[in-house]
């Protein structure tokens, strides 16, 4: 049934680590050296630079349950006085950005992540969204969005979070399969999916994700792609398959997993192909290589007009999505000229806000060349093209400064041109369809500072 074919021998040649470029430069680049002085001159500066629209992001580490496959910031605990103390340092932690921000900036986006936010109870996040519409303007119709594990839902809570003004609220699904939940150790929602996606659609005011995951054991190709027409049948307005990713050296719980039995890298690839090709059929649109939208959704017509953007959050608007300001533990504000993250820990964190300090753990200051190559970077990333013209008139430049900088190697576009994976004009480079799939490999060649010593990423594919 696959019309994508993916060749073997463009898998095994492509397949080499090289960054996500979630940000430019990549996350492993940001620097202890970068302070809590820094964040704070950043944050002022940043009401001088565009976009002008703040976005925040709100991070809830807390999980009732551990599962094994997780690759995300979380804290095991039911434990409510931590949660009651985290969440005040976290109110604290905004009224502290508050005043750096210049009072006439909007907030056009909430993003809410974690962990599992829906681990809290509605007075909790009611207290937080009541500080930030106390302290923040909003623009007319910000988006408002929660990840919630379904699990830990029922239809009195999706209802608050929908009166709360959340508009689009995300269920972690990963498999319909009891057998693969179980061995995961993730609970069993005791709700139908299909009855928390009729509610929130059914409200006229919000929209819904579904999140999936490919490659955990117990997985066949004919069992995924059966998952994928039930979730067709669903139809929620974007899904998100994410391929597993397994890095035991860093995720400790993972390892168990590995006993169980993995999925192999080209049965992968079949299901990622699968999901494509039905994805694709029942007229979602690809966005990037696991997100799929509706072709009337802002995220389809973006990519068509080429203005799709994208974030540690996902991908987004440029409508939407403004300077990033992040509170709570790891949370990384995503400034024009900066980036700061957080610090890891739950009490380290509640330490210092108690103290009065911000928790920055590392972070980097971006040069002027710097943006530019993350514009590049983005640009092919996100909407698949990049035109000279319009990034030498944006930095000032002339076409042939752009290309020094982005140490432009004409050898190696012909080669992805030969390969089928692109092609370039004086105007541009314009991913094609199969280039897609190496996408980072294609923006790793525009990355002057790839190949730094002692920088490791995953693999492409
Ligand atoms: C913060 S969780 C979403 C909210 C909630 N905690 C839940 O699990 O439903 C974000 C998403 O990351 C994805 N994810 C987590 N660990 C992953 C991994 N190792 N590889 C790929 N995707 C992963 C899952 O699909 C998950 O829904
Ligand atoms: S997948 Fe979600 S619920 Fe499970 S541990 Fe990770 S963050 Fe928590």
């Amino acid at each position: 049934m696959n019309v994508i074919n993916i060749p073997e021998y463009l898998v095994d040649k492509y397949n080499v680590p090289v960054p996500r470029y979630t940000s430019y430069p990549p996350a492993n680049f940001f620097g202890k050296e970068f302070t809590e002085k820094d964040f704070r001159e950043s944050v002022i500066r940043s009401n001088k630079d565009d976009q002008q629209n703040i976005s925040i992001y709100i991070h809830i580490p807390f999980c009732p349950q551990l599962c094994y496959y997780c690759g995300c910031n979380t804290h095991i605990t039911r434990n409510e006085t931590m949660k009651s103390k985290y969440l005040e340092a976290l109110k604290q932690e905004i009224k502290m950005v508050r005043p750096l921000l210049d009072p006439t900036r909007k907030v056009s986006q909430v993003h809410w992540g974690g962990g599992t936010p829906n681990s809290l109870n509605i007075p909790q996040i009611t207290g937080i969204m009541e500080l930030l519409r106390e302290n923040f303007t909003f623009i007319d119709s910000p988006e408002i969005a929660i990840e919630c594990n379904p699990a830990h839902l029922d239809h009195a809570y999706v209802d608050s979070l929908i009166i709360l003004g959340f508009n689009r609220i995300s269920l972690g699904v990963q498999d319909f399969l009891e057998d693969v939940l179980n061995t995961v150790n993730r609970e069993i929602p005791s709700i139908p999916i299909d009855d928390f996606v009729k509610q929130i659609q059914g409200s006229g005011k919000a929209k819904v994700n579904l999140d999936f995951i490919y490659g955990l054991p117990h997985q066949t190709v004919a069992s995924f792609e059966k998952t994928i027409e039930k979730a067709l049948a669903i139809g929620p307005d974007r899904m998100v398959t994410f391929s597993y990713a397994h890095v035991p050296n860093i995720k400790k719980s993972q390892a168990i997993l590995e006993k169980a039995g993995l999925v192999g890298p080209s049965e992968k690839l079949r299901m990622f192909e699968n999901t494509y090709e039905m994805m694709k059929r029942n007229g979602y649109t690809p966005i990037g290589l696991d997100h799929f939208a509706r072709p009337d959704d802002e995220l389809a017509i973006s990519l068509n007009n080429k203005t799709l953007h994208r974030n540690f959050q996902g991908y987004c608007t440029r409508e939407t999505t403004g300077q990033v300001y992040a509170f709570g533990t790891t949370g990384i504000s995503q400034l024009e000229s900066a980036y700061a993250q957080n610090a890891k820990t739950v009490n380290s964190y509640i330490q210092a806000i108690s103290e009065g300090r911000f928790t920055t753990e590392k972070g980097y200051l971006l040069t002027s060349h710097q943006k530019l190559i993350r514009h590049v970077i983005n640009e092919i990333m996100c909407n698949y093209f990049i035109s000279w013209k319009d990034t030498a008139t944006k930095f000032n430049l002339q076409d042939s400064e752009v290309f020094k900088l982005i140490r432009y190697d004409e050898e190696q576009l012909s080669i992805f041109h030969e390969d089928g994976l692109l092609t370039s004009s004086n105007e541009g480079v314009t991913v094609t369809e199969l280039g897609r799939f190496f996408v980072r490999n294609i923006a790793a060649s525009f990355d002057p500072a790839l190949g730094q010593a002692g920088k490791t990423f995953s693999k492409a594919l």
